[in-house]
């Protein structure tokens, strides 16, 4: 039968895709585009010259900003306090245009090169299931017969030589990476003592933050409904495509060094992993989203979205399921909760920071300049506010005098 392999061109999953082979399967190789710096087109010529039937190269850099990206900007997401889930939000739209080229070429199974041990496995395969629940799953890396015969590089290095699959020259960095257009991540060999330092010549997406410019940079951005709809900048125009308006925040933000964490994290299978990532320009985009709604939302709309959206998004994204009832009810609750986020943020970046130093909206008027002065009485009665005191101080009296009584301070 035939299979659709997941393929990157690297080392693994051109040892799997001969090791498909050698066990007698068809194999359609699939490589997506999410805007990873990569050659297609020689690891195309590598997964035919292997043995793979045909190669597919989709360009999923659209649907990944557009469906992926933006909505996790409207609800500021974020998993475990730090980590803008770069990874987790380009699996989706992966294994949906792997799912999709499996069913066009016939294919009875999908396999991938995800180790057992990580949360990449988890995603695309719960995303296989839910796209098309009869498909077949084939993770070699969870095969005895697979990885009791490749312990390690050195024999997959071996088995490639014995196959003549052509190893690519470039030396293997002793790290894993995993890039798109949000972000790279950089995990396993030397970070996986949680206390190595990243090495300074390991980040590739920005430049270190003490080498940046030394003058800052500024630059606005519009919001209508929680998404950025135009990014305006001296150096790069002005940008209204989603495509566009992100890759140019990346440009800004790599050359002021914007976006670099260290995190240990929680896997969802329960285990703890050092990762790195540089996540340029989503970060600016999220706390400029994050600043606008400030002058803009509701006081409890955000709170009750703070609290029950943006967790559990967040939570669900990283825990691969996105294709669940529970993330489709989350989204019309972050479009509900967006309807008022219309405005722009003057932004500033500088030696590895963002900052706002400014915002208005045209539309949105909760925040009232005369209303909120502290030189101008206006419409407010002050006397008002001395009952409001009182009756909040009532619960605080009794606590007061309770620990008075009992002699606690
Ligand atoms: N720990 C991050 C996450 O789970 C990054 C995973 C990187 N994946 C990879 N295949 N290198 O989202
Ligand atoms: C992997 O284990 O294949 C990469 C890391 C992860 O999925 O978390």
């Amino acid at each position: 039968g035939k299979v659709c392999l997941a393929y990157s061109g690297g080392l693994d999953t051109s040892c799997i895709l001969q090791y498909l082979l050698d066990e007698g399967y068809e194999v359609i190789a699939f490589m997506a585009d999410v805007g990873q710096e990569e050659d297609f087109q020689a690891a195309k010529e590598k997964a035919l010259k292997i043995g793979a039937s045909q190669c597919y190269i989709e360009d999923l850099r659209r649907e990944f900003i557009e469906e992926l990206c933006y909505p996790a900007i409207a609800c500021n997401a974020i998993y475990e306090s730090v980590y803008l889930l770069g990874t987790s939000l380009a699996r989706p739209v992966i294994a949906r245009a792997q799912i999709a080229v499996a069913q066009k070429e016939g294919c009875f199974a999908v396999s991938h090169g995800c180790t057992g041990k990580g949360n990449d496995q988890v995603r695309f395969e719960l995303a296989f299931y839910a796209l098309q629940p009869s498909i077949k799953v084939i993770a070699p890396w969870r095969d005895p017969v697979f990885y009791n015969r490749f312990k390690g590089r050195n024999d997959l290095l071996d088995y490639a030589s014995s196959k003549h699959i052509p190893v690519t020259s470039t030396k293997s960095k002793p790290w894993s990476m995993d890039e798109n257009l949000a972000h790279c991540s950089y995990e396993a060999g030397i970070l996986e003592d949680p206390n190595t330092s990243a090495p300074d010549d390991m980040w590739k997406l920005t430049v270190d933050p003490t080498k940046a410019p030394n003058e800052p940079e500024d630059f606005t951005l519009h919001f209508e409904k929680g998404l950025p709809v135009k990014l305006e900048s001296k150096h790069e125009g002005t940008k209204t495509d989603p495509v566009d308006l992100f890759l140019t925040a990346n440009t800004i933000a790599r050359r002021h060094g914007v976006g670099r964490i260290d995190i240990v994290e929680n896997r969802f299978i329960g285990l703890k992993s050092r990762g790195c990532y540089e996540t340029p320009g989503l970060t600016m985009l999220r706390s400029a989203h994050i600043d606008l709604e400030g002058l803009t939302m509701d006081r409890e709309i955000r709170a009750l979205r703070d609290q029950f959206v943006t967790f559990a998004y967040a939570k669900i994204l990283y825990n691969g399921l996105y294709f669940s009832p529970e993330r489709e009810f989350l989204e019309t609750s972050i479009t509900a909760s967006q309807k008022s986020v219309n405005g722009a943020v003057r932004c500033r970046v500088y030696k590895g920071m963002f900052s706002v130093v400014g915002r208005w909206s045209d539309t949105e008027k909760l925040y009232d300049e005369s209303e909120s002065s502290m030189d101008e009485i206006g419409d407010f009665q002050p006397q008002d506010t001395t009952g409001f005191i009182s009756v909040n101080a009532i619960r605080l009296k009794k606590h007061g005098k309770a620990k008075e009584e009992k002699g606690e301070s």
